[in-house]
């Protein structure tokens, strides 16, 4: 099996190897409380062997839920989730699409989100569209409470009623929730949706590779087989069995703490290809709702380069030097796009005449990590020899499993999020939800 690579090099100006292969133990016993279920958290250890326990029933399930909304020759399908129930597929698609698959007419249908922030104009101008377009959904929440979602299936739902007639939107819309709690649930199984479980012990963050990530990532025509290949692939080279000499997310997750006992605070997720901009959404929200608490964590921070080497280029030479960066790299693309050579060379590219554009793409990679390498920011690297769904997989579970055993490591519990209550409470107490009374008046007090 070829296998994403790891390699941190470029930060042992900064810290030395003897300290990062320092950790081996720790991490040995940290990998081992997350397969024991014996450390912080351990009601949310399912997704440490979601991969190797997902069966053929399953992804055969999944498979035709998504062919049957397909035969309806749905143009759109929407997505209203948010967190860990919307990013995880986003990120998958963006991967793996056509940037501009819509334009060219694509037969597969275009994955669109609804729930992920609760934008006015956004919501009005989605429902604007669905008007002139053949559509089927997915409502997906853990916890069946969530506002933004509640809020947007709300709208939704009345409008694909309207659209289609009651019983055929019955038959365009697929719950994905809890087993048995949440208003979800309960609206699920009133309306008769055809209805996925997230398991319990699964959270949100890590949920991509169950129907959460799964139904939509299948919708849009990829090979979800070979995504849970991947994982499954790395859940194996990841185990207990395996020595940190070998076990990537070990090294990652003994590295990344390393540098932040150095004083390296934040973490920039570098990729040069635009189509990995969501992925590193997805992986802010995994690292920084698992390790931003108790006053410590790495703070997670991401630039598309080259775009942003005209943006925050500066910053990352030059500014404070509490950064590192782990560059994502995908060793060679899909396409063949040459340099062509021009008689006039008005624009002096002759030099580059011949080559492939991603040679370019490379150098201007490689020119960045040394500079910043030089001017004091630590560089890891993470290849992923193709982007195909087969490496994604691998990379998904890889980031997974070094954010439990880093998250351990700085001694929290990567598995809750304890933090993200604060701004729902004072939301709900401005909007007089009943039952917040109290809130309501000492928050108004405050204005
Ligand atoms: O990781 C998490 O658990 C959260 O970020 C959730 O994904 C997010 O809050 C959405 O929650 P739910 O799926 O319950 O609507």
């Amino acid at each position: 099996m070829e296998k994403i690579s790891l390699n941190f090099e470029k930060t042992l100006d900064f810290v030395s190897k003897e300290a990062v292969f320092g950790y081996a133990e720790e991490l040995q016993k940290n990998n081992e409380a997350l397969h024991n279920k014996t450390g912080k958290g351990n009601d949310f250890l399912g997704w440490v062997n979601l991969p190797t326990s997902i069966s053929e029933a399953e992804l055969a399930d999944y498979e035709a839920t998504a062919k049957a909304l397909q035969d309806k020759k749905i143009e759109v399908f929407v997505v209203v989730g948010i967190g860990g129930s919307y990013l995880g597929a986003k990120a998958v698609v963006d991967a793996l699409s056509d940037s501009f698959a819509q334009l060219k007419g694509s037969d597969k249908p275009l994955i669109l989100f609804a729930g992920q922030n609760i934008g006015e104009d956004y919501l009005y101008e989605l429902r604007e569209l669905l008007k002139t377009k053949e559509y089927a959904m997915a409502v997906i929440s853990k916890s069946g409470t969530t506002t933004e979602p509640a809020l947007a299936f709300r709208l939704l739902k009345q409008d694909i009623e309207d659209k289609y007639g009651k019983e055929e939107a019955v038959s365009r819309i697929v719950a994905v929730t809890d087993a048995e709690r949440g208003a979800l649930k309960q609206l699920a199984t009133s309306e008769g949706y055809k209805t996925y479980v997230i398991p319990d012990d699964v959270g949100g963050r890590y949920s991509v590779l169950t129907p959460v990530g799964l139904l939509a990532i299948a919708v849009a025509g990829f090979d979800i087989r070979a995504l849970v290949q991947g994982a499954v692939d790395m859940e194996k080279s990841t185990g207990v069995d395996v020595p940190f000499e070998e076990n990537m997310a070990s090294q990652y997750a003994a590295v990344r703490n390393e540098l932040y006992k150095s004083g390296k605070m934040i973490e920039i997720m570098v990729n040069y290809n635009p189509k990995l901009h969501f992925f590193a959404e997805w992986w802010k929200q995994l690292y920084g709702e698992s390790e931003g608490k108790e006053g410590k964590g790495i703070f997670p921070a991401s630039v598309d380069f080259t775009s942003d080497l005209h943006s925050m280029g500066q910053y990352i030479q030059e500014g404070e030097r509490k950064l590192f960066e782990t560059v994502l790299t995908i060793a060679s693309p899909d396409r063949d796009v040459r340099v062509p050579s021009d008689e006039a060379n008005l624009d002096s590219l002759n030099y580059l005449a011949g080559k492939r554009v991603d040679e370019v793409n490379k150098m201007a990679e490689l020119g960045t990590m040394i500079a910043h390498v030089d001017g004091g920011v630590p560089n890891i690297l993470i290849e992923l020899p193709k982007m195909n769904e087969y490496y994604l997989g691998q990379l998904i579970y890889f980031f997974e499993k070094a954010c439990g055993l880093s998250g351990y490591t700085l001694g929290v519990n990567p598995f809750d999020q304890p933090g993200v209550e604060a701004y729902k409470k004072n939301m709900f107490a401005l909007l007089e939800k009943p039952g917040f009374e109290e809130a309501t008046k000492e928050i108004k007090a405050r204005l």
